[in-house]
């Protein structure tokens, strides 16, 4: 499969040779801070999501960006549980990179995703969960036009506390309208 460009932003197939920072930022409590991960991760386990067996158009990809003449890995996103009789998916994003965090990458990531899911997949329903907490993260998807659709009370645990888990989603016919308008 050819990879997935955006302006500033391309996403690929993961490499082995990701892995070594895949494996720093799952162990980064800030970038984690908005993840269903609680647990230090072993390189092993990074491995083992690497090679685990799924649909092929669940795989994971790496997000890179242009730097000077080059690209440089910033973090890894992905389409997982297709339903195909539904044509619903869900989207999840994690820049690692905290250097490269409210530039915008993560808004751009997800309007990729979207274009990859209704242009490419023929889904017909995208969502993703995301942490009430995770301000940074719910405006990014707002500014890729997901829409609030449902906020499970108190759903998560983290830090000593728990947190409204909020269901944003994006329809194909949004999408579609949107496009139109460009
Ligand atoms: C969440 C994530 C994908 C967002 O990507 P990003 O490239 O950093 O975000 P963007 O630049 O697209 O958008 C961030 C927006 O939030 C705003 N923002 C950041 N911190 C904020 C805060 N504390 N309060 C209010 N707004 C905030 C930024 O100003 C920006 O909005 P603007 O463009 O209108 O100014 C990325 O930060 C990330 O992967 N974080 C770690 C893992 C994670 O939490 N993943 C998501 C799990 S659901």
């Amino acid at each position: 499969m050819s990879m997935i460009y955006g302006e500033r932003v391309r996403l690929r197939a993961n490499e082995r040779e990701d892995l070594e920072k895949f494996y720093a930022w799952v162990n980064d409590p800030e970038v984690t801070q908005g993840l269903a991960l609680n647990m230090p991760m072993s390189m092993a386990e990074e491995e083992k999501w690497l090679n685990a067996q799924r649909d092929p158009h669940e795989k994971p990809l790496s997000i890179e960006v242009r730097k000077g003449k080059g690209w440089k890995l910033i973090g890894n996103c992905g389409v997982f549980s297709i339903e195909i009789t539904n044509r619903n998916a869900e989207l999840g994003i994690l820049i690692g990179d905290k250097t490269e965090w409210n530039k915008g990458y993560g808004a751009e990531v997800m309007s990729l995703l979207l274009r990859h899911c209704f242009g490419t997949l023929n889904l017909n329903r995208a969502f993703l969960r995301v942490y009430a907490g995770n301000v940074r993260a719910v405006r990014s998807y707002e500014k890729a036009g997901f829409v609030l659709e449902g906020r499970l009370r108190e759903a998560v645990y983290k830090n000593g506390k728990y947190d409204d888990v909020l269901i944003m989603s994006v329809l194909r016919s949004e999408w579609m309208a949107k496009m139109k308008e460009k």
